[in-house]
């Protein structure tokens, strides 16, 4: 099961008590909390992970003091928020914390209620910002929803990595938002005025492929009538979104390589070098890593593609998107349909928490549609759903505490129990007399935790 977003909070200080205390605290309040003993170790850690604030020493012995830690963090991390504590504030100091970044300045002895107070302003920043991501990303027909801590976070890489040049290889599951990730990678870029050119390596015949990316001039082949330009000269200056790529041959693999290495290629039949400035994107629904084995895919293509990897989980690790995903899709078809916004009934939700979602959130997307099109009644109700949801449903999951359940169990505790001392715990003889297996029972005893 998955949680809300949860910030990654560092605490530099070099008085082991102050970090092991707030960490303390913190960890208890549910946040991630990490230390770092100076300046240099917390400088490293922020290089390292996504830090959404630092409580920052001011005044610390060894190489970097708070000011010179602050002034590289917001260097390598200019969104990270810095709060400066220190024993000795002195109204110069903030000053300057405060004109290099930080965000605030907090005295010794520090105070538990300041210190949650300020941990819950930073975190409502970073939601606004990354909600602000989500809208930004992409015309408002393609936002990415999600408030589980798995989607935040790739809202924040998105954010780390789309002003960047680096190339992104995004996997995940079919239908889990691959394509719509590598749009709002281009659209928050410098390069979201010019063109999002998608390949989908998979699609194109193999005896095409090649042709589709470099093009080709007049001649080049039975049937190429006059020159066409390729896929990689018409994303020149943009993104090129190279979708399915395990499904290319190895020679295409090969001349890809030579475009990422070179950034120039030639197109089909010409002898003329071609140079393009391109930012690569690509996906794949496929383990890269065992097509490397099997020799279906290029390791050094993959190192090559995989400069910065973006991992999108199935929808069924991470049910606490659904709330937010029904209603965005429910919101959207009913208008697009013209109905009056609808609702799920509470079980209809329990039910989609505990299936399976091979599809991801495509098959989400397609199912609210098709209820929506389909159901008379303003709230959608668990016989609503598709049979393939309603066979999944578990009574147990609806209501795993009814009484009548419990009684049950403890029922069958006991009866199993008396069984067993009355056959002196020989499980044969007990089996025997309950009627069911032996593997049956042993599972029970589990199950109860029955021992002798
Ligand atoms: N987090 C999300 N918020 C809103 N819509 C989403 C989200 N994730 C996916 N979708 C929608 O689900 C559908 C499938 O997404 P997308 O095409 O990006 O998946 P994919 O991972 O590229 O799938 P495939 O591997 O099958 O190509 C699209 O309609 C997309 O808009
Ligand atoms: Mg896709």
């Amino acid at each position: 099961m998955t949680q809300q977003f949860k910030p990654n909070i560092l605490i530099i200080d070099d008085e082991a008590s102050i970090c092991e205390s707030l960490q303390d605290i913190l960890q208890d309040e549910g946040y991630n909390a990490l230390t770092a003993p100076n300046g240099e170790a917390g400088i490293r850690c922020v290089a390292s992970e996504q830090i959404d604030l630092v409580f920052l020493d001011i005044l610390m012995p060894g190489g970097f003091d708070g000011l010179e830690t602050l002034r590289r963090i917001k260097q390598i991390s200019p969104d990270t928020e810095v709060i400066m504590i220190t024993g000795h504030g002195t109204f110069e100091l903030a000053l300057e914390a405060g004109s290099m970044g930080a965000l605030d300045f907090l005295g010794k002895p520090l105070s538990l209620h300041i210190i949650l107070n300020k941990v819950a302003e930073v975190i409502q920043k970073v939601e606004r910002r990354n909600t602000r991501i989500a809208e930004e990303s992409g015309d408002f027909e393609r936002p990415i929803i999600g408030t589980s801590q798995q989607i935040q976070e790739i809202l924040t890489k998105i954010r780390q990595v789309a002003p960047t040049n680096g190339r992104v290889l995004i996997t995940g599951e079919s239908g889990t938002g691959k394509e719509l990730v590598a749009y709002a990678i281009h659209q928050l870029s410098p390069r979201h005025k010019a063109a999002f050119v998608k390949v989908n390596c998979a699609a194109i015949p193999q005896d095409l492929i090649e042709s589709e990316l470099f093009g080709h001039e007049r001649g080049a082949f039975t049937g190429a009538l006059a020159r066409r330009l390729g896929k990689f000269e018409q994303a020149d200056g943009g993104t090129i979104f190279l979708d399915e790529i395990a499904d290319m041959s190895p020679s295409t693999q090969a001349k890809v390589l030579r475009v990422l290495e070179e950034q120039e290629f030639e197109r089909v039949g010409g002898g003329q070098t071609i140079h393009v400035d391109v930012r690569v994107v690509s996906a794949t629904n496929k383990d890269l890593q065992e097509e490397i084995q099997s020799d279906n895919f290029r390791e050094d293509l993959y190192y090559r593609l995989n400069v910065v990897p973006l991992h999108m989980l199935p929808l069924r690790e991470r049910v606490t998107d659904l709330p937010l995903l029904i209603e965005h899709f429910l919101s959207r078809f009913c208008g697009e349909n013209q109905k009056p916004n609808m609702t799920i009934h509470e079980n209809v939700l329990k039910v989609l928490n505990g299936y399976s979602w091979p599809g991801n959130v495509r098959e989400l997307r397609n199912m609210v549609e098709r209820l929506v099109i389909l159901c008379p009644r303003e709230t959608i109700e668990v016989g609503d759903l598709p049979p393939e949801l309603n066979r999944s449903v578990d009574p147990s999951q609806i209501d795993t505490e009814t009484p009548l359940r419990e009684a049950k169990n403890e029922f069958e505790h006991r009866f199993i129990r008396n069984c067993l001392e009355t056959n002196d715990w020989n499980i044969t003889e007990t089996a025997k007399q309950l009627g069911i297996e032996r593997t049956n029972l042993h599972r029970k005893m589990r199950q109860y935790d029955i021992k002798r």
